[in-house]
């Protein structure tokens, strides 16, 4: 090798690194560039929540197709909005599961074509663990461990998040995860999906203490969340017609707040002090969830994190992210990487059936 071709070398090896992301594990097609050095270069995201709306929740079949025609040309429009191409990229990172099968295998499927054209690395991501590394693209100051809250429409995780591929399951669901406790609650009280921002519109008119609600599952021993009794106990309260919606609204809320800092201080005294409390996914959104986290941080002298909400809820640049976070270490993956409906974060961790949709 002459010398300015090593220096070429080494000045290509110094330089950030660019991946490609794709998400498609449930009902948001995502497309990011995202280099090592934290910049999102370009990202788009297309939402599919029109055409699940008349359904009150994501229909499978509906989201595989609205995928596969919307895929190829969101990764075209990322590249020419970053004024890149397929030469410039060093790798390929694609959702491979946790999710809806017919949808992930459309993204998947996709990378692999793109690295194989490109003859580039693929990463074939796990969804959870695009979402326990977001917080570290928003926060180059937050280092491992840290004890993550993942709470969306599909799942509902405690993880104490160790390092790059390092996980530790210390709650999750046996049933629903946290929104969609809050979607049905909503298609009870008539609020439309999805749910989540409209429950906490309504509850902000009601009186929290009014309904008597269980909190599922608190004080237990067993590291689990359940949400289908508290679901079961709103319908009832509905029915029975003695409460104004907001109260119930607001009653339900509480008692979700009160189930999450009861697992999560179990969580606490099972792993030890951790610097950091972070939560991700759709939920965090709501603002009496962030308050009620604010504050048991502070109780426990934890820095609290809450990333901005575009990078909580699904999107590529997550998966770009987990893409940076595992290329500098050295990993790919083969080309017949399978596409996992099921695929726990924490191996060690037990099965949990019933677990949400996407746990
Ligand atoms: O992360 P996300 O966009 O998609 C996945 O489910 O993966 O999360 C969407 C979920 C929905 O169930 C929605 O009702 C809930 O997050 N959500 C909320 C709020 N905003 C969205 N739940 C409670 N309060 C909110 N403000
Ligand atoms: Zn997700």
């Amino acid at each position: 090798m002459t010398g300015s071709s090593t220096n070429a070398a080494s000045r290509a090896e110094g330089r950030p690194k660019i991946v490609l992301g794709i998400e498609s594990s449930c009902d948001e097609t995502a497309v990011a560039l995202v280099t090592t050095e934290r910049e999102i270069l370009a990202q788009r995201i297309a939402s599919q929540e029109a055409e699940h709306a008349p359904y009150g929740g994501v229909v499978p079949e509906i989201a595989a197709r609205a995928h596969a025609e919307r895929l190829a040309p969101m990764i075209e429009d990322v590249m020419q909005d970053a004024g890149l191409t397929l030469e410039n990229i060093d790798a390929i990172a694609a959702t491979a599961g946790p999710g809806l099968i017919g949808g992930v295998m459309v993204g998947l499927v996709s990378g692999k074509a793109l690295a194989m054209a490109a003859d580039k690395p693929l990463l074939a991501i796990n969804h959870l663990e695009g979402h326990a590394l977001s917080p570290r693209l928003a926060d180059a100051e937050l280092g491992f461990p840290f004890l993550l809250l993942l709470v969306s429409g599909g799942h509902c995780q405690i993880l104490s998040v160790e390092g790059v591929g390092e996980y530790r399951r210390m709650a999750t669901t046996i049933d629903d995860a946290l929104g969609e406790a809050f979607d049905k609650t909503a298609k009870i009280l008539g609020l439309g999906y999805p749910g989540g921002p409209a429950v906490e519109k309504l509850a902000k008119e009601g009186d929290p203490k009014a309904v008597p609600l269980p909190r599922p599952l608190k004080g237990s021993k067993e590291s689990h969340f359940s949400f289908a009794g508290l679901k079961s106990a709103v319908l009832r309260a509905a029915e029975s017609g003695k409460h104004e919606a907001a109260d119930i609204a607001a009653s339900f809320q509480q008692a979700a707040v009160d189930c999450l800092i009861d697992r999560l201080e179990m969580a606490l005294r099972d792993a030890g002090p951790l610097p950091a409390l972070v939560v991700a996914g759709g939920v965090a959104a709501n603002q009496t969830i962030r308050t009620a986290l604010e504050a048991l941080a502070t109780k426990h002298g934890m820095r609290f994190v809450a990333p901005p909400l575009a990078l909580c809820t699904d999107n590529a640049a997550m998966i770009a992210w987990a893409g940076c976070e595992r290329l500098p270490l050295g990993q790919s993956d083969p080309l017949d990487f399978k596409a996992r409906p099921r695929w726990p974060l924490d191996p060690e961790a037990e099965t949990v059936r019933g677990a949400g949709v996407k746990a």
